[in-house]
């Protein structure tokens, strides 16, 4: 779509967009990696393309290799005509490259960050970028102290000139909640939390911010929102993609640890909070916080109980063979690291009592989809013949997250006729349709988001030590048991067997999705 078709359409009248931060600098350390080159930077470039971006905004790359600026925007450049959703306009992208830059050094050396200090000082003379900064640390997560250390020591954590100065930290966010808090510890000593952005691309989703809309924009969902009518909830993320060259990081981090802890306690907290008192960062986070509270640490053999691990052998994905997790590069041909998990969560609290949360999430499945479903209770007496003509079955609203955005509820409907045929249909509402827009990339709205000084999308440091407190004690319960029969589901397949009778012993079901 054109910029001047997006300015135009009629479906979007009235809507105000413009969000400008002030002129700023981003530093980025671990500039050469992956995450630069896929994400950020076409982020940055699609919200420059959007005029979302200051006058005189600056990107400085920080990162080891030898690199010089000319270099480092060559390469920018061909990423983003790969990665950006709008793909590259030479004149714009020209334009948008005069302010990119690079600062080469590893990361615990002074020089490097005295000489990083300098540059700023240069881009706030020459480009107007007036003593703000916002530094993002895309690096191995080992290298996030040494990092944070050194710009405390190169007086960087404080802007010079009364400007701002913030930092957004990538996941993981710590392996546990002993190196979560040590790694909090760190970054307090030099940033105050008000400065901290822990960012979880989730957050950055539109239809992940739009959970919160749906609930507490509307009057007429909310009164079902509790223990009387919900019978429980589904949060589904299913990938089709294996480890995809990531297996070094992969196999130490595992399903739990990549997806669990971060992304799909995000959707769990979004839809089991409270209303917040306002929009605000803290009010939002406040409640997040409460419901992770709320989960009570589960013991040993409630580990046991509660959940489930499995790890694809190989299989077919969309009628081609995939080799099995154990087969993958960088994988030990013994491994024991789970690529697919499903819990059970209890939420203690007046709303949810009794509700069970499933939580799953899996690599190599059927296919990439993520939803969230809200199943509720079943009528409270039933006069129709159910049987083989009608095929009743409860409520269910899916909020889905990806792909084919939207939400669905499903309820039961006579099929018109004689015989007395009952079938559930479902009511739609599809993002595409309703708005005729491409929803922008998570990163692009958290980028901007912290660039304007808004965090209620991020992660604050008592939410992330609470999440971990509920998935140190699996993993040390899982440590502790004996060693699961891997692989234990083919690729291409819904997860392991064991998960459906995980499920179904409390006479529930998976969603087939
Ligand atoms: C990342 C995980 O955080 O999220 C990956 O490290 C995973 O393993 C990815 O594939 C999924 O993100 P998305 O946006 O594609 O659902």
């Amino acid at each position: 779509m054109t910029e001047t078709s997006t300015l135009t359409n009629p479906l979007r009248a009235g809507l105000r967009m413009q969000r400008t931060p002030e002129p700023c600098a981003v530093v980025i350390f671990g500039a050469t990696g992956d995450l630069t080159h896929r994400k950020l930077v076409p982020a940055l470039y699609n919200l420059q393309r959007e005029r979302l971006l200051p006058p005189g905004f600056s990107v400085i790359g920080f990162a080891r290799r030898e690199w010089a600026d000319d270099y480092f925007r060559e390469t920018l450049k061909r990423d983003v005509e790969q990665f950006s959703r709008s793909g590259l306009q030479e004149s714009l992208w020209n334009s948008f490259a005069e302010g990119i830059f690079y600062n080469q050094s590893s990361f615990d050396d002074p020089a490097g960050y005295e000489a990083l200090a300098r540059r700023l000082a240069e881009l706030d003379e020459q480009r107007g970028t007036a003593g703000n900064r916002l530094f993002y640390l895309a690096t191995p997560p080992e290298s996030y102290p040494v990092i944070i250390g050194q710009l405390g020591a190169a007086g960087l954590a404080h802007s010079p000139q009364g400007g701002w100065t913030r930092i957004i930290i990538e996941k993981p966010f710590g392996r546990d909640l002993t190196s979560a808090r040590a790694l909090n510890a760190d970054v307090h000593n030099v940033f105050d939390e008000s400065q901290v952005y822990r960012i979880d691309h989730y957050l950055g989703k539109e239809t992940v911010q739009n959970i919160m809309v749906f609930r507490f924009a509307n009057g007429i969902f909310e009164p079902l929102w509790n223990r009387r009518y919900v019978d429980h909830v589904q949060i589904t993320v299913a990938e089709s993609v294996g480890v995809e060259g990531r297996g070094g990081y992969y196999e130490h981090a595992g399903a739990l640890r990549d997806m669990v802890q971060n992304h799909l306690m995000q959707l769990l907290t979004l839809t089991a909070m409270e209303t917040p008192v306002g929009y605000r960062a803290d009010a939002v986070r406040d409640e997040k916080v409460k419901v992770l509270r709320a989960i009570h640490s589960m013991t040993p053999e409630a580990v046991l109980e509660n959940t489930v691990r499995g790890q694809y052998g190989p299989g077919t994905i969309n009628g081609q063979p995939v080799p099995g997790y154990r087969e993958e590069p960088g994988i030990a041909p013994d491994s024991l690291t789970e690529t697919y998990v499903a819990i059970q969560f209890s939420i203690e609290s007046w709303r949810w009592a009794g509700v069970p949360f499933y939580l799953r999430t899996g690599k190599r499945l059927p296919k990439r989809v993520s939803e969230i479903a809200i199943q509720f209770k079943a009528a409270p007496l039933m006069l129709f013949p159910t049987g083989p003509l009608s095929d009743i079955d409860p409520n269910v609203l899916a909020i889905k997250i990806q792909p084919d955005e939207g939400i669905s509820l499903r309820f039961d409907s006579k099929v018109p006729g004689q015989v007395g045929q009952i079938r559930p249909v479902t009511m739609d509402f599809r993002y595409n349709a309703s708005f005729g827009v491409e929803s922008p990339e998570a990163y692009e709205r958290l980028l901007l988001d912290a660039m304007l000084g808004d965090s209620t999308l991020f992660t604050r440091s008592d939410e992330v030590e609470e999440s971990w407190s509920l998935i140190t004690p699996i993993h040390q319960a899982w440590a502790d048991a004996p060693a699961p029969q891997f692989p234990n589901y083919e690729a291409g397949s819904w997860g392991p067997h064991v998960a459906d009778e995980f499920i179904e012993r409390t006479g529930r079901k998976w969603r087939r999705l």
